[in-house]
């Protein structure tokens, strides 16, 4: 059967999903909005072989083992469930930034294996059908597929997919990322989505964002940081707190990430137009525009803590490349 890659970008959501109403389906509490991060690329080869009698996956020239390969083993059900083969397949990935650090990683990672996978079987889905299916996989992985700013809505298996609010060109948006770790969470998102409910301020959070997804959409239709930033750092800081609360508790924050956090207010009370994100993990990403980017940088290194920063401007969507990995 055919070899098939692909290559797909990790996104930053500036309204987040956090909490499922079905974990089964992956189906959200809330609707959630994102931009792919052109500079960051995870790349992924599958290849359905006869003579194998278990799927091999290696991640980072390292053989995936335990919940990981679990996880990718059973995507790789998914779709041989769709297109009717029973082969076992060899995967390989690669991502180049570093995984595991709240930069998404499994979102870039599952949106290239939905392609690579659905190719490599012989299907052919629309963009609707593989966004969805990236969602059985990992939620916000729906949201890798189409290019630019997306969108995740829908309370069904059916609607329940991201469609492209912006193209990649609409805006030239840039997310500086601060590094404080390199370190593998502790705790995945698959657990915390599942605590989510648990904390006595999931509800208000759920509630509260209808009205911050309005200004987020405004403020990238408009191309307006003034008018999408406050409603992103409000989200970020409300599902944090979730997190902090929930039972068990996560708390993703490290010394160096409240150093970057209370760096980003100040700097902006001086005039740089310049506001916060974060995902589930200690790193910080900062929303600014690109003729001030290069200064934010500059900033980011100076602080204390601030391991490497990453920049990126708004990317494509999941698509076929000929480059195998092997
Ligand atoms: O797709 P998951 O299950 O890894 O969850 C992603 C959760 C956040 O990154 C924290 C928020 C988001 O919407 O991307």
């Amino acid at each position: 059967m055919a070899k098939v890659t692909a290559a797909a970008h990790p996104n930053i959501a500036f309204i987040k999903y956090w909490g499922r109403v079905d974990p089964e389906l992956n189906l959200a509490a809330n609707p959630s909005l994102s931009m792919n991060l052109g500079a960051l690329t995870t790349v992924t080869t599958v290849e359905f072989c006869a003579d194998q009698s278990v799927d091999v996956v290696i991640i980072d020239n390292e053989p995936a083992t335990g919940q990981a390969l679990a996880r990718v083993v059973a995507h790789l059900d998914r779709t041989r469930a769709l297109g009717a083969i029973q082969h076992r397949a060899h995967v390989v990935s690669r991502n180049g930034f570093p995984a595991g650090t709240g930069l998404a990683s499994s979102a870039a990672g599952f949106a290239a294996l939905s392609l690579a996978a659905t190719r490599a079987a012989g299907l052919n889905l629309d963009e609707a059908a593989l966004s969805r299916l990236a969602r059985m996989a990992s939620g916000s992985a729906c949201r890798s597929v189409p290019a630019g700013f997306c969108l995740w809505e829908g309370d069904s298996h059916e609607s329940s997919f991201a469609r492209q609010v912006a193209p990649p060109d609409h805006w030239d948006l840039r997310d500086v990322v601060a590094v404080v770790s390199y370190k593998h969470k502790a705790v995945g998102s698959y657990d915390g989505h599942k605590w989510a409910p648990t904390s006595p301020l999931y509800a208000a959070r759920v509630a509260a964002v209808p009205a911050l997804l309005d200004a987020v959409q405004k403020g990238i239709q408009e191309r307006c940081l003034d008018t999408m930033g406050p409603a992103a750092e409000t989200d970020a800081l409300a599902m944090h707190a979730v997190m902090m609360t929930s039972q068990p508790g996560l708390l993703y924050w490290a010394a160096a990430t409240v150093t970057v956090l209370q760096a980003v207010r100040a700097w902006r009370a001086e005039g740089l137009r310049i506001y916060f994100t974060m995902d589930a993990g200690p790193n910080v990403h900062c929303l600014c525009d690109p003729l001030e980017a290069s200064e934010v940088e500059r900033r980011l290194r100076d602080l204390e803590g601030v391991l490497d920063v990453l920049s990126s401007g708004p990317g494509g969507g999941v698509r076929l490349v000929e480059d195998h990995l092997f």
